[in-house]
């Protein structure tokens, strides 16, 4: 019995099925998730994130934090340089008069728009716009970077790297993490694909909120996560691996610290880093043991990949 009743609380707190016309839904992008199923256990608005009329990646969106709670995508190996920031906002997302968020292409903050991501105007932008979601001033002058989930350097094609400009695929995030331990599993995970993954590998990178009281940018808009976490899953791998790899495969995950002053259970500090990145640290971990902290911070059973990436593609 209470294992049938925690089922049924998964199911009504999952959010994912369309129970009303008025949240969006991954239908269109289910491509981006490793058997085509999104994780389980997270509440939020799909975005299935579009540009140059093509789907590039999908996003799990607070609308109360104007940010995100997790980013999913397909690996590509990088070629060339980053492509320098045009950033952009999402036409889709939209607040209703009951205050609630959709995101429906026939409902356009901007009329005309077609569903694909906007860069952001030099001038003023619409109010539609500032309410739903982050904008560049909301980072501008604060004490954070904007944060990719899904960074520009795993992928491979200029516009699947544009794409993932977009302020609904960031977070704020110290420039001690994102140009430090953070950056550096980035490359890591870019080096570990590229060198062992044989077939496609999924990607899903999100935040932890704090447990008790929330952090805001300077206006109290968009909400600063605690920490931010990432894990993939390449059912199709390179069996031979060198001994420090031997865990990493089919799936892995980090936890990387935003503050420096949270406590040191889920990632203890590294005291001799230096100064810059000390308080920043990333831990590896298994895939289970994400998902522990998954559950405790958000206090439902969080599932990132089918079956825990386990069994063949
Ligand atoms: C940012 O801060 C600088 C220096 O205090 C100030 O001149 C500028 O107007 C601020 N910009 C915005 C957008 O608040
Ligand atoms: C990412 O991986 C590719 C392929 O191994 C490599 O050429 C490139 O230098 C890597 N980029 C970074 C920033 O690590
Ligand atoms: C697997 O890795 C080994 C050792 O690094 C390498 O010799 C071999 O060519 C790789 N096989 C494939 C299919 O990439
Ligand atoms: C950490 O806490 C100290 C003391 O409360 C505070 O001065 C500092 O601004 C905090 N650092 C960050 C990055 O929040």
């Amino acid at each position: 019995m209470s294992r049938l009743c925690s089922a049924f609380v998964l199911v009504l707190a999952s959010g994912w099925c369309l129970c009303g016309a008025d949240v969006g839904n991954f239908a269109p992008c289910l491509q981006f998730f490793h058997r085509s199923w999104p994780p389980k256990g997270l509440t939020g608005t799909p975005i299935c994130q579009r540009y140059n009329n093509q789907y590039r990646f999908a996003t799990l969106y607070s609308r109360a934090r104007r940010s995100p709670w997790l980013s999913a995508y397909v690996y590509g190996t990088p070629a060339g340089k980053r492509p320098s920031a045009s950033w952009k906002f999402e036409p889709q997302v939209r607040t209703l008069k009951h205050g609630r968020m959709e995101v429906q292409p026939e409902e356009l903050a901007y009329p005309g728009a077609d569903g694909n991501m906007i860069p952001f105007p030099p001038g003023p932008v619409d109010q539609n716009v500032v309410d739903s979601q982050a904008v560049q001033l909301d980072y501008i002058n604060s004490t954070f970077s904007r944060g990719h989930l899904n960074p520009s350097l795993h992928h491979q094609s200029r516009e699947d790297r544009s794409a993932t400009f977009t302020l609904t695929n960031t977070v704020p995030q110290k420039a001690g993490s994102n140009e430090g331990p953070w950056e550096v599993l980035e490359q890591t995970v870019n080096k570990t694909l590229t060198a062992y993954c044989l077939g496609e590998a999924y990607l899903v990178t999100g935040i932890l909120p704090y447990l008790s009281g929330e952090r805001w940018l300077k206006n109290h808009r968009v909400a600063v996560p605690e920490y931010m976490w990432s894990a993939y899953c390449c059912p199709n791998y390179n069996a031979s691996l060198p001994e420090e790899l031997r865990d990493t495969f089919p799936t892995y995950a980090a936890v990387g610290r935003n503050d420096p002053n949270s406590t040191e259970e889920i990632v203890p500090v590294c005291k001799t880093a230096k100064k810059q990145f000390r308080g920043y640290d990333v831990r590896r971990m298994p895939l289970d043991s994400l998902e522990t902290y998954l559950k405790e911070r958000f206090g439902s059973v969080v599932s990132v990949f089918y079956e825990q990436c386990s069994g063949s593609d």
